[in-house]
Formats: C-alpha cells, structure tokens, sequence
C-alpha cells in the first residue's frame, strides 16, 4: 500500500488511441458507469459509447438520469439508463436484478459516484458517514452484488475504481498503516473495522489527534478503503480473469470541485476510457493509474 515513489511508465498502450490492432470490444461488449448524470461519470459514458460499447448510464435521480440520456441521444449516441443510488442496497438489488435481465453478463464496471462535502482548501467531516456509504460501502456492495455478473472471457472483466491521490496512504496513524501494508492479513473485515474506527473518532471528536489524512479528511479515509479493497479484490482474481485498478483523475473541472481544476472531464474520461479498455494481453491489475498525463502508476 505504500506509495514511496511512482513508477513513472509511461505505457504506450494507454497513451495509444484505441485503433483496429488493439481493439478487443465491440458493441456487445456491456459497460456500467456509476454517477454518471454529469462529471467524468458522463463523460465516460460518452466516450466509451463512442467508442462503439453498450453503455449503461446510472445515476440516483430519474430527472437528471434522463436529461443526460436525452442530451447523449441529441449528439447521436445510444446509452441505456437505470436509476441506482449506490449508498442504497435496495437501490442495488433493483438495479442488479433489472440488469441481470436485460444483459445477462457484464465486462466492465466502473465505479465512479462519490460525494464530497468540502470545499477546496476547507475540511469537514460533517457527513463523514454518508461519504463512507457512499464512497467505500456504495462501490463495495455494487461490485459484491454485480461479481457474479463478469464475463470471465478472454478480454477480461474489467472493474475501475474513480479513486483519489488524496487515498493513498497519508495516515500517520501506526495502527492502520500496519493493517493496510499487511498485505497478507488484510481483509474485508479490516478495512471495515478502519472505517469504523475513523467513524467513531469522528463522533468522539477526536479524529485530528487520531493521525487521519488532514486533507478532505472524510473524502480521503472513503478513498483510502476504496484503493484497499480494491487491491484486495485484484489479489483474489489474480489470473481468474478480472482486473481491478484504480485511477485518481488529477483536479477536474466538475461539480465536486466547483468547477475548478487543471483539465476536463472530458480529458480525464479519455484517460479512464483508455484504461479500461486495454488490450487484454497488456491488462494490469492491482494499479493505481494517477493524473491525466504522464500516466504514472504504482502499486495500490
Ligand atoms: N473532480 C476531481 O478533481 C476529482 C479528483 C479525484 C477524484 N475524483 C473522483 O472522480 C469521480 C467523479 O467525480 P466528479 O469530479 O465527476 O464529481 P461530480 O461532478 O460531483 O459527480 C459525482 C457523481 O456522483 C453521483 N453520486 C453521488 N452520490 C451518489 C449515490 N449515492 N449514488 C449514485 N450516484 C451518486 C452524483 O450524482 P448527483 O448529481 O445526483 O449528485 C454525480 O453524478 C468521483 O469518484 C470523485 O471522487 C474527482
């Protein structure tokens, strides 16, 4: 887990646009995107429905669901929609069992919805427990719930997780980075009992003296127990034919950030486009891919 240095790779295959040789995908091959009414959510939708998959647009709001279908549609491009709130289980099981119905198997799952409550340079841990559901418990339920779902075929099951730098192990308590660097004892069990614990020194009030990052402190713990679980799940489907990695989009001009950021969601989605889509034969797993350009990656 720990990230001392980025190995700065530059990987062709990524910085490659997709072109006849390395395309694996064609239009049955299914992709989900959570969050997806407008941020690098839509804009992934977009792209990868350019770039000719099936493309299942989910957002928790109907109203804002069908505005961004409607508005993909005026452009020319075909996206299903279904309503899923991540922070909701039930929401889930619907949404599960609606596709599960209509498409049967899934290649790619993109986890991407998230709330944060902070503005840039301020930090509150307010809602820490719904950026916890959300954020962690959301993309965690949706992936347990959707598992069985995967085309396990030659091109691969492809889970991305939309993570954050703000993730990665800032945590100068002793404790947690021993569990998180535990690469053989770590567990789903652990990394709960991690959001736990941060969860309770939140209503205890002493979550600052407890060494949790300082930065967007609820936001980067939700990231933190992405990035872990989801190097988990790549350990466990190692050589079974899913990938799981995680990119962290750099700043992006989008809501989440009131608009402020160095590029657009429309470049960051190309970049999480070209990930997912790698060749087979060139398919990490257990990567954290960061920023827009170079693309460095390291080790969860
Ligand atoms: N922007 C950045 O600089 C940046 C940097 C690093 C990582 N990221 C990550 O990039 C991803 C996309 O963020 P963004 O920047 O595009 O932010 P955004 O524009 O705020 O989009 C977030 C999306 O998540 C949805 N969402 C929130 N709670 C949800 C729930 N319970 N169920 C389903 N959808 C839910 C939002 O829906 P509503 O419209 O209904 O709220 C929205 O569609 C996130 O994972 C974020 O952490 C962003």
């Amino acid at each position: 887990m720990q990230v001392v240095a980025f190995l700065a790779m530059w990987s062709k295959e990524v910085e490659a646009s997709p072109s006849s040789s390395t395309r694996w995908w064609s239009n049955s091959t299914v992709a989900i995107v959570t969050g997806a009414n407008k941020g690098i959510g839509f804009a992934l939708v977009k792209r990868l429905a350019e770039l000719g998959l099936t493309v299942i647009l989910t957002c928790r709001d109907v109203s804002r669901g069908h505005k961004a279908v409607q508005s993909l549609r005026a452009q020319g491009f075909h996206v299903d929609f279904f309503l899923l709130d991540v922070s909701d289980p039930a929401s889930i099981n619907t949404f599960a069992s609606w596709f599960r119905e209509k498409f049967g198997a899934l290649d790619i799952l993109v986890n991407n919805a998230a709330v944060s409550f902070n503005d840039i340079g301020k930090n509150s841990v307010e809602h820490a427990e719904t950026v916890m559901k959300t954020n962690f418990y959301g993309s965690k339920l949706l992936t347990e719930t959707l598992l069985p779902l995967f085309c396990r075929s030659v091109s691969k099951g492809r889970i991305l997780n939309i993570s954050s730098r703000l993730g990665l192990l800032n945590v100068s308590n002793s404790t947690v980075r021993e569990i998180l660097e535990d690469e053989e004892g770590l567990s789903e069990a652990r990394i709960e009992e991690i959001v736990s614990w941060f969860l309770e020194d939140v209503k205890r009030g002493v979550w600052e003296e407890k060494g949790w990052p300082k930065l967007w402190t609820d936001y980067s713990v939700s990231k933190l127990a992405l990035n872990a679980y989801s190097r988990l799940l790549a350990n466990r489907y190692e050589g079974c034919g899913l990938s799981v990695n995680c990119f962290c989009p750099g700043f992006t001009q989008t809501a989440m950030t009131r608009g402020k950021g160095v590029h657009t969601a429309e470049a960051a989605a190309e970049i999480g486009a070209k990930l997912v889509l790698l060749p087979p034969g060139n398919l990490p797993t257990g990567k954290f891919y960061i920023g827009c350009n170079p693309f460095l990656y390291s080790k969860l």
